[in-house]
């Protein structure tokens, strides 16, 4: 069977080019571009310096010889390759399923380029199926979990392998939202932005300038 989040993370390791500051995503479809870079500076000698989406991804990083910075000690990013949870035909999404959507997006928006590489799974031609992190201030959380709850958003506070409250890269809770389809994604951006002890949200508008998504055995390069 094919692998389809090997193939586009593969695939979007051509798009890096020698001297670039690279924006490297989290998740599993971006542990390829991540494998598939370092093999290239291994390679062909390129000269890339990489900025990580989080504390996994620097880890994978530093194993694999990539040299890093956090996006306070670069001018900016010429390109950063992550994965999605889901996109739509705009190319507006939903991400961090992995956890990692408040760096995702801090890095995205101080990138020139963003692609995003998906298995054919995650395109949908309404986002919402899945569910959707709001990343909270741990004090308070209880009370925006009854404000979620109130609106009909169906909360959950995302819990780990123990049973235990998730904990983001920067201590944060994450709460899930089961919306089950999203008619009006810039308003609900801007609803939830506005919540105090809401810290990001997942919904990626505006953001991602292609998809590299796999298709029928082969990458389909989708742009905006
Ligand atoms: C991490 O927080 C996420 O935004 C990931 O980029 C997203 O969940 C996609 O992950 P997979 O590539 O593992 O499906």
């Amino acid at each position: 069977m094919v692998n389809e989040k090997k193939m586009v993370g593969e695939r979007a390791a051509e798009f890096v080019s020698d001297g670039m500051v690279v924006g490297l995503g989290t998740g599993s479809t971006a542990y390829y571009f991540v494998m598939a870079l370092a093999k290239r500076i291994s390679e062909e000698g390129l000269k890339i310096s990489g900025v990580p989406t989080s504390l996994e991804t620097a880890r994978l990083a530093e194993k694999n010889g990539i040299k890093m910075y956090s996006v306070d000690e670069v001018d900016g990013v010429d390109l950063t390759i992550d994965g999605a949870d889901e996109f739509d035909p705009q190319l507006n999404g939903i991400k961090g399923g992995g956890g990692a959507l408040l760096i995702e997006k801090i890095i995205a928006s101080n990138s020139k380029e963003v692609i995003w590489i998906a298995d054919h799974s995650k395109e949908v031609s309404q986002l919402g199926s899945f569910p959707l992190p709001v990343e909270v201030i741990r004090e308070g959380s209880k009370h925006l979990l009854a404000y979620f709850t109130d609106k009909g958003y169906q909360p959950t506070l995302r819990v780990n392998d123990e049973g235990e409250p998730y904990l983001t890269d920067n201590e944060h809770y994450i709460i899930d939202l089961h919306l089950e389809g999203i008619t009006d994604a810039q308003a609900l951006s801007e609803e939830l932005i506005h919540l105090v002890g809401v810290v990001e949200h997942g919904l990626f508008l505006d953001i991602a300038d292609k998809v590299i998504l796999a298709k029928d055995g082969n990458c389909q390069i989708i742009e905006k």
